[in-house]
């Protein structure tokens, strides 16, 4: 048995007797929390919490591990919900042609891009494609994150994409983060389709999302439903199989064109709808009353020089907002969620507290995990970030660059 008792906490913030679900609109700006407070985790589970002045003291000490927060701040851990962290080398060479001017779009239309990441990946042995990925948790599990979604979609034949979602398979039982499964196979044409797309969409429908439903090793389905990529009427047939084989959608929409992907995803009962750069007022209403939660990537807006998604014109609207860091070699090459929410204060107009619950709370939503995870309430997983000694919450993102996190305890490897 493993116990933790942390006392003289400044603040202890997301603290719920019952947690919602998600936080809509304007409930986004308030993050209840106790100031003064203590927590008690035991067994990898949030058991107590209180105020000092009505802390009961410690009557057994056995197995206790003690911590004096002593000014410092425990809150939630970061749930990321939407991230490409197998992946194999590097696409810098993308990175310094860009410097020089190019665009995203342009290197993916001379055969760059995430066909880059697919050639590479193929040669990758599934050992040396694990060990680089556990890597990558371990770096971000520092920087504050607890729960994370890997998607596959550098591997574009079934071969390549089963070897993906084995490794994700193994990184759970080898990380202590809590790891969801996402099969993107519907990422790009792969260049062997290049003349014949439609093939690769009959491919995936009827070869590879029933092979990797039946192996069991993904939850989600997502598509890049993009021009040039997935047309919205591909999306859907893609996303409907995906459904009809137990896969829930979670898609790339909107991120350079608004071809109508919201509205696609949302019929079929989308967890979630991504990036979002590109909004229009049917978005919006295509998103109002249900239960798809929309997620922004402002890492990819920075790296590639896109729009930020317009926060206030989702969160003004009465709907949710999730962040995440969209980790892939390509478009976002960090795993960094304080920088995420620094991002999003900055560029996006968030409050702090919005902020936090974004990437709390309803990040946590956007990948199945708000009944264990995003925030502190009794009986779920001890997955919890302690601050550096600060002031207030909003310090977090006002340090932008740097990491104002002093300590991150997760509940051990759980699948
Ligand atoms: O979310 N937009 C599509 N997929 C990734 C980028 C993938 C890549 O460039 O490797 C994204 O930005
Ligand atoms: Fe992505």
């Amino acid at each position: 048995m493993s116990r933790i008792l942390i006392k003289n906490i400044r603040s202890l913030l997301g603290v719920y007797e019952q947690a919602p679900e998600r936080l809509c609109g304007s409930d986004m700006n308030v993050l209840p929390a106790i100031n003064d407070a203590w927590l008690a985790l035991e067994d990898g589970v949030i058991v107590d919490y209180g105020t000092m002045a009505e802390w009961p003291g410690i009557s057994d000490w056995r197995d206790l591990e003690v911590i004096e927060a002593d000014g410092r701040m425990v809150l939630p851990a970061w749930c990321d919900s939407h991230t490409h962290i197998v992946y194999a080398g590097s696409r810098v060479g993308e990175f310094v042609d860009r410097i020089h001017g190019l665009t995203y779009e342009e290197i993916a239309a001379r055969g760059g891009g995430i066909l880059n990441s697919a050639a590479l990946l193929k040669d990758t042995p599934e050992e040396v494609l694990v060990e680089s990925a556990l890597k990558r948790l371990h770096d971000i599990q520092a920087l504050g994150t607890g729960a994370v979604e890997i998607k596959s979609g550098y591997g574009l034949s079934l071969e390549s994409e089963l070897k993906m979602l084995r490794v994700i398979d193994r990184l759970k039982g080898l990380s202590p983060l809590t790891i969801k499964a996402t099969f993107l196979g519907g990422h790009a044409i792969p260049k062997e389709y290049k003349t014949n797309p439609e093939g690769y969409v009959e491919h995936l429908i009827n070869v590879m999302i029933p092979e990797v439903a039946a192996q069991g090793i993904a939850e989600y389905i997502d598509v890049f439903c993009e021009e040039n990529y997935f047309s919205v009427a591909q999306t859907e047939r893609i996303l409907e199989a995906g459904v009809k084989h137990g896969l829930r959608p979670k898609t790339h929409v909107n991120q350079f064109n608004a071809i109508g992907g919201v509205a696609a995803s949302v019929k079929y009962n989308a967890l979630s709808v991504d990036h979002l750069e590109v909004l229009t007022d049917e978005d919006i209403t295509a998103l109002r009353g249900t239960s798809t939660m929309p997620v922004a990537l402002p890492g990819c807006s920075l790296f590639i020089k896109i729009p930020y998604t317009p926060a206030r014109k989702i969160i003004d609207a009465g709907l949710p907002l999730a962040l995440a860091t969209d980790y892939n070699p390509g478009s976002a090459p960090s795993g960094n969620m304080n920088l995420v929410n620094s991002l999003a204060c900055i560029y996006m107009n968030m409050t702090p507290h919005e902020v936090i619950n974004a990437s709390t709370l309803n990040g946590a939503y956007a990948m199945g995990l708000h009944a264990t995870h995003g925030s502190i309430t009794i009986g779920k997983k001890a997955s919890i970030i302690i601050t550096e000694p600060i002031s207030e919450p909003g310090e977090m993102m006002y340090s932008f660059g740097r990491n104002t996190i002093e300590r991150v305890i997760l509940a051990s490897a759980a699948r």
